[in-house]
């Protein structure tokens, strides 16, 4: 997790994005606006916060960071700011659900928002970027999805579309999507339903109702995606989960597997969201990739790798109350950037050696009598080999050792 936090917070600042931290939670209204009240995010899987005082504000746990970033660009006056500004975040994400393999309550987001900037070249450009970012954690079979769904001119007749095509198949509809079949039709196309499958097979496609400019920008983020040579495969029934969206969106899926519960990142344009949050009418785009699911799809592909340690040392010593000899070598050897710990439990010889053994350390600095010579015994651990050297010279013998070690 830690590596692919790295990498991600270094490919944001190799494309430009500059670091931002928004507050782990923020007042419920600002999901509730951004989001959408009419999406599973809001509906089921907020964590509210339960109010303290009756000045009746109301908060809840961020699950998604967008909504608190274009909260903070509107509060924080980043539109005077030259435009696009790029903001990077990875972190804690909350979502109330039942936990199952994939989907937890707290999952981490490496995030990136360019905010100013209508595209489409800047939608290429993000949808790159999180292409880079799988191919560099060594995730290479990745399936992206691509659609457009178009904006407040031409979404309003796809919805009444839509609208008309499920209240045709309503016998067949569960429940749930009968109650938001009138206010919100999209998340039907979006449902975990099992029996919607087969319903949504046959719904109309949104990409047959873009309006001019909209189908000029899908043909423009095409474009520049064959340009910068990013394989993508289009989805005209992907329309994602949250309502801020507007015409570009793309998800990301491991290879092979399909379904709502896998996709390991996803992302788009929302063009309206600023204005939502109190702001000036401005584009923006981007995107959140989940790295709990990204990690999964590594164990899977057999490709996560195991986090490389340094050649621990362990300093050990005959006399098990010289406490302060061992942690004054130890600190020497840490003051010199190896990784070393002292063996500060009053124990003998043989079971402090056992700890650092069983422990998977490399190396045993002995200290015995000889130190009174300036010299202490080193000994492999794991080549089963000893040998008495000055003091004064541990750390260039651990150095040297460590390296051949690494080096096979
Ligand atoms: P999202 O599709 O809701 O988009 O979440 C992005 C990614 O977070 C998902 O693709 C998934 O990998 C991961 N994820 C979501 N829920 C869970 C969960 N319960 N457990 C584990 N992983 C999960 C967004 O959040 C948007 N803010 C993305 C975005 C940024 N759009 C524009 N800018």
């Amino acid at each position: 997790m830690a590596r692919l936090e790295r990498l991600g917070a270094e490919l944001a600042a190799r494309y430009g994005y500059r670091p931002i931290e928004t507050p782990m939670f923020e007042q419920t209204a600002v999901f509730e606006r951004g989001i959408g009240e009419v999406t599973d995010v809001v509906e089921k899987e907020l964590f509210r916060i339960a109010p303290r005082s009756e000045d009746g504000e109301s908060w809840a746990l961020r699950p998604e960071p967008t909504a608190g970033i274009v909260r903070a660009y509107v509060q924080h006056g980043m539109q005077t700011w030259p435009q696009p500004v790029k903001l990077t975040m990875t972190g804690p994400m909350f979502r109330y659900d039942r936990p199952q393999a994939g989907r937890y309550r707290q999952f981490s987001q490496f995030d990136v928002e360019a905010i100013g900037d209508a595209g489409p070249a800047i939608d290429a450009e993000i949808i790159e970027l999180a292409a880079r970012f799988y191919r560099d954690a060594g995730l290479a079979a990745i399936d992206l999805q691509l659609n457009s769904i178009g904006d407040a001119t031409c979404r309003p007749a796809y919805l009444e579309g839509l609208r008309a095509y499920y209240r045709s198949k309503i016998d067949g509809l569960p429940s749930v999507e009968r109650a938001r079949l009138e206010r919100s039709p999209l998340r039907l196309l979006d449902s975990k339903e099992p029996a919607m499958e087969a319903v949504n097979a046959d719904a109309p496609r949104i990409t047959d109702f873009l309006c001019t400019a909209c189908a000029a920008h899908f043909a423009g983020v095409r474009a520049h995606l064959d340009a910068v040579g990013v394989p993508y495969r289009l989805e005209p029934r992907l329309v994602r989960g949250l309502d801020y969206y507007t015409r570009t969106a793309f998800e990301v899926y491991p290879r092979g597997a399909a379904g709502q519960q896998s996709a390991i990142g996803g992302g788009g344009r929302y063009d309206g969201l600023v204005e939502l949050l109190g702001g000036r009418p401005t584009p923006g785009i981007g995107f959140g990739l989940g790295l709990d699911r990204t990690l999964l799809a590594l164990e899977a592909a057999g490709a996560a790798e195991t986090p490389e340690m340094h050649a621990l040392a362990v300093v050990v010593g005959a006399d098990p109350a010289a406490t302060a000899d061992r942690l004054r070598v130890a600190t020497e050897l840490r003051a010199s950037g190896l990784a070393a710990r002292a063996d500060l439990a009053n124990r003998k010889l043989g079971r402090q050696l056992e700890a650092a053994a069983k422990e998977g350390a490399h190396f045993a600095v002995i200290l015995g009598d000889e130190l009174a010579d300036g010299q202490v015994q080193l000994r492999d651990l794991q080549a089963g080999t000893q040998q008495v050297v000055p003091a004064a010279d541990l750390v260039r013998h651990l150095t040297r050792a460590g390296d051949s070690h690494r080096h096979g």
